[in-house]
């Protein structure tokens, strides 16, 4: 009975939340493509498809930081209105919802997707009607290298599955390691590729790749083939839907090795899928909730008042890419979207909740990483360390950011943490140097 009720309330607030106009932040002014009234913005995303938790946390985040901005006036004086597009997840349908928001909405700027893939899929659509596109989340590298128009608030993937091949070679000590990805996904294949990479320079072997797609209901076969091998770590490099059944089977086939993964764990829902399984498992992600930097607890505690829920990184990085977004209209002087479209990659040291901003020359943000622990007995991701870019130190200023954060012991060095992109980046914020050897003494000072 209970769950019938979930459930209906779950269909309605979804069906809800699909209506097209974000009614809240409408003041009902019409809306110019010429400097003044409402500022339209697109959003789109997995609202009730196989990743529906990507899509609600990300437009929750999105409305928090409009909420704010037009409480406090609006952009120049001009109010921000919301239009979303549900795409169900799929690659098709996110083309066709952005080609509406540009041909029919008429949007300023669009927000999203979350998932690589559907924004691959739609961000030529965006590139090429010259509407600036900001993913909050995807972390491809192809999606930005679609066009000038198209940027990110997030890291990308060498990074993040750098990040994770170091923590299973020194963190974990493994030798060996197993992968099981999502083959029609271009997430899931970028990561494969670069924790093979950077696993196998720390000296570490993959001993195999295995494959699933989405519509798998079960993973036994791969799990046996990788149970034969015994490897000291799998790498799962997928999304909590199949991450948390995956967990599951290899737990019951007597699995018990470490389980790493990445950004798309990262889901309310994967506690109810994985359960006790979950234990022993590790994730890069893009915030911590536990960061007890106050402007972090504030945006926490604001999100909380108006959803009742802790924000995961997708609402954290849909927040900022709002916030970055509004900032950029500001400084463009409108909605003009060649102005618009420079102003957004021209964002530096912007201080968001999930750590200062910075794009670089490729359109992407400059951002530390975090590993959190899986605590599934109490439904948490635990903070274990932060790792930061080559070049990039801990920032010294203790209300600065989300990066200065506890470390602790197991804080492993990043002096080696590279990014080939971020080694190329010319455009260097504040907080980073070129010298990687005040990074140990900076973190050390920060313990
Ligand atoms: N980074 C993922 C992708 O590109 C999306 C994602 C981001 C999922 C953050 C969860 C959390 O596909």
């Amino acid at each position: 009975m209970k769950n019938f009720f979930l459930a209906f309330s779950l269909i309605f607030s979804i069906l809800l939340s699909s209506a097209c106009v974000d009614k809240s932040a409408n003041s009902g002014t019409a809306t110019t493509g010429d400097g003044t009234g409402d500022i339209k913005v697109g959003v789109y995303g997995d609202l009730t498809g196989q990743t529906s938790s990507f899509g609600q946390s990300t437009i929750n985040g999105i409305r928090l930081a409009v909420d704010e901005i037009n409480a406090a006036g609006g952009v120049s004086g001009r109010k921000i209105t919301l239009v979303s597009e549900d795409d169900q997840g799929r690659p098709e349908q996110a083309t066709t919802v952005v080609q509406k928001l540009v041909n029919q909405d008429k949007v300023s700027a669009i927000l999203g997707e979350v998932a690589s893939t559907n924004s691959l899929a739609a961000a030529p659509v965006a590139q090429g009607a010259r509407i600036p596109m900001i993913t909050p989340s995807s972390t491809n590298p192809k999606v930005t290298e679609v066009g000038d128009y198209i940027s990110r608030v997030c890291f990308i993937d060498p990074f993040q599955g750098s990040t994770m091949a170091k923590f299973a070679a020194k963190s974990l000590n493994a030798k060996t390691a197993a992968i099981l990805g999502d083959v029609n996904s271009d997430y899931s294949k970028g990561l494969t590729q670069f924790f093979e990479q950077e696993f196998t320079k720390n000296g570490g072997q993959v001993v195999t790749k295995e494959a699933y797609t989405q519509n798998d209901p079960d993973f036994k076969a791969q799990l046996t083939k990788i149970r034969n091998l015994n490897p000291d770590v799998i790498y799962i490099p997928g999304y909590y839907g199949q991450v948390g059944i995956i967990a599951r089977q290899a737990r019951e086939l007597g699995m018990n090795m470490p389980l790493l993964g990445g950004d798309g764990w990262d889901s309310p829902e994967l506690w109810k899928l994985g359960g006790e399984s979950l234990k022993n498992s590790y994730i890069s992600n893009h915030y911590s909730a536990e960061n007890p930097a106050p402007e972090i607890q504030n945006f926490v505690k604001a999100y909380q008042a108006k959803y009742n829920t802790v924000p995961d990184s997708l609402a954290a990085l849909a927040y900022d890419a709002a916030k970055v977004l509004a900032d950029a209209i500001r400084r463009a002087g409108g909605t003009d979207s060649a102005k618009l479209k420079d102003a957004i990659n021209q964002t530096r040291d912007f201080k968001g909740v999930t750590g200062t901003i910075t794009l670089d020359a490729s359109r992407n943000a400059i951002k530390p990483a975090v590993v959190l622990e899986l605590n599934p007995s109490a439904s948490k991701f635990a903070f274990k360390e932060t790792i930061y870019p080559e070049g990039m130190s801990a920032p010294t200023d203790a209300t600065t950011s989300n990066t200065n954060m506890m470390m602790n012991t197991n804080q492993i060095s990043n002096a080696n943490m590279m990014n080939s992109n971020m080694t190329n980046s010319t455009q260097m914020n504040s907080n980073m140097t070129n010298s990687t050897s005040n990074i140990n003494s900076t973190m050390n000072a920060n313990r």
